[in-house]
């Protein structure tokens, strides 16, 4: 199953994949290229060192939304992907796109989606006070984290967390569920 992985942070979930995969844990998945809106992400970096194709669609370069969003599709596109799966990805991507990855395009959340979509799910959790949260890995639709749900699982709030802390509680049980996520794919194609 070839897989792009398309990020615009740290990564820290890409190298979990990366490494599921150097591990033959997810013998079944080759990372055919990942890819970045913008210039200097750690994520890309990361691949580079693990000796994956990278690429970047600068988002800064384009005129408008159309025009940036039909070069990453293309790109996409050229490596024949089975499934794109946005890790930490944090552009909504248009019509073209989903179109050109109807069902294939993969998404993972911090937080129980339909709850707290958006680029502060953690933020955001915190802020209404819920006791438990959690992530969500689903195949993203035209919406902002919207589409059907694959795997979910919760993540309790502490009454000493932290935005980051929560994060990184929720980012442990989140890449868990991104190799289970692929793995099952992967067995079904
Ligand atoms: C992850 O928690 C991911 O779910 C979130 O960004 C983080 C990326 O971390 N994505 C969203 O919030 C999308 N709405 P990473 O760059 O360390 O893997």
């Amino acid at each position: 199953m070839r897989i792009v992985v398309l990020v615009s942070g740290t990564g820290s979930n890409l190298q979990s994949v990366i490494d599921a995969v150097a591990s033959k844990q997810l013998a079944d998945v080759e990372i055919a290229a990942v890819g970045a809106d913008k210039h200097g992400t750690y994520g890309v970096e990361r691949s580079e060192a693990a000796g994956i194709e990278t690429f970047v669609v600068n988002f800064k370069d384009y005129e408008d939304r159309g025009e940036w969003n039909h070069a990453l599709t293309q790109k996409c596109q050229s490596y024949q992907p089975d499934y794109v799966v946005s890790s930490g990805f944090m552009r909504i991507v248009g019509e073209e796109f989903i179109n050109a990855f109807d069902g294939t395009y993969i998404n993972t959340h911090p937080a129980l989606l339909p709850s707290f979509p958006g680029a502060h799910g953690v933020r955001d959790a915190l802020a209404y006070g819920v006791k438990v949260t959690g992530c969500t890995v689903h195949i993203a639709d035209a919406g902002v984290d919207t589409g059907p749900i694959l795997r979910q699982e919760s993540v309790a709030v502490l009454d000493e967390d932290t935005e980051e802390t929560l994060h990184e509680r929720i980012k442990v049980v989140e890449r868990r569920l991104l190799i289970a996520t692929l793995g099952d794919l992967a067995r079904n194609k």
